[in-house]
């Protein structure tokens, strides 16, 4: 999704002047409501059938998973991927945190404010994050009416003492900006939305190391529709709240999402790749030369 609020923008495409007896409609039409990151597809394509995955039907029968994490449904497999993965590419510190998988970054979204959010306060806790945010933000945090958490605007015109989550999107959509936390309050959670803290969006100048942050392979490698996120969470008491919260709403995650993004991960992300990316590219601009990017970066 895009961080514009819904709507559709007319551009004039070229040529700009029609002769006045045509009367085709030269103009263009740009949805800015969600973006669906398929720019990867070609790359994909390319790849063939090294990332073909079959499951025989007595495979994953079990609500479990067959890992000793906290999070009882994450796939062993997609565990070790997502750590090698930060390791390779060096953007985020694994080892202290706890991981929990989710349908999406989304529902860790819904999960961390669940999560944060003081069940014994009369008020909801106010949400906030600098404009311009992620247009999801609001929708989620207030959706449900939870009555534990509300949407408080702006985090820059946040004023008011007490409690509060700020969500703090690095880099930012819809700018791109690297972005800090900008409430000057001292009863201030922070959950990182990480989702394009990869080298093909921006440089990586170290490794995170935040409470909460938030992945997603949506904008990581392209496959959206697999629905896969991941939490690196530093507090093993939020990272069990946030389990459960996925164990009330959904009893976990697809087994076969995770294990076909654990796949995807093994054969696309090429260590040797990444380093000499890391190493000698500078980040490049425009969709064409970030395309070559990540296509020389996942091999
Ligand atoms: C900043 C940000 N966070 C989270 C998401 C949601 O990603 P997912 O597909 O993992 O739910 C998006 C999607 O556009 C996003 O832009």
């Amino acid at each position: 999704m895009s961080g514009t609020d819904g709507g559709l923008v007319k551009c004039s495409s070229f040529p700009c002047a029609t002769p006045e007896n045509d009367t085709r409609d030269t103009s263009t039409t740009i949805v800015l409501d969600h973006g669906d990151p398929t720019m990867y597809e070609s790359y994909w394509r390319k790849m063939g059938n090294k990332c073909d995955i079959t499951f025989s039907g007595d495979d994953s029968l079990s609500y479990f998973a067959n890992g000793k994490s906290l999070c009882w449904f994450l796939e062993s497999k997609l565990e070790e991927q997502i750590k090698r993965l930060h390791s390779v590419v060096g953007n985020a510190i694994v080892d202290d945190h706890n991981i929990v998988v989710g349908t999406g970054s989304s529902q860790l979204v819904q999960a961390a404010l669940y999560a944060l959010s003081p069940s014994d306060q009369l008020e909801p806790i106010s949400v906030v994050s600098a404009t311009p945010f992620y247009s999801a933000y609001p929708v989620v945090t207030d959706f449900v009416r939870s009555g534990l958490h509300k949407w408080a605007g702006d985090a820059r015109a946040f004023e008011k003492y007490g409690p509060y989550i700020e969500l703090i999107t690095s880099p930012n959509n819809p700018d791109g900006i690297i972005r800090e936390p900008v409430v000057n309050g001292d009863q201030g959670k922070l959950i990182y939305d990480l989702a394009y803290y990869w080298p093909q969006y921006t440089a990586i100048t170290s490794p995170a190391n935040h409470d909460i942050m938030l992945f997603t392979i949506s904008k990581c490698i392209g496959h959206a529709g697999s629905r896969i996120g991941w939490a690196l969470v530093k507090d093993k008491e939020v990272a069990m709240k946030m389990t459960k919260f996925m164990e009330i709403s959904t009893i976990g995650v697809s087994k076969e999402a995770q294990l076909r993004a654990a796949k995807i991960l093994e054969v696309g992300v090429k260590k040797r790749i990444v380093k000499s990316f890391l190493k000698n590219t500078r980040f490049k601009q425009g969709v064409e030369e970030d395309l070559e990017v990540i296509q020389e970066m996942l091999g």
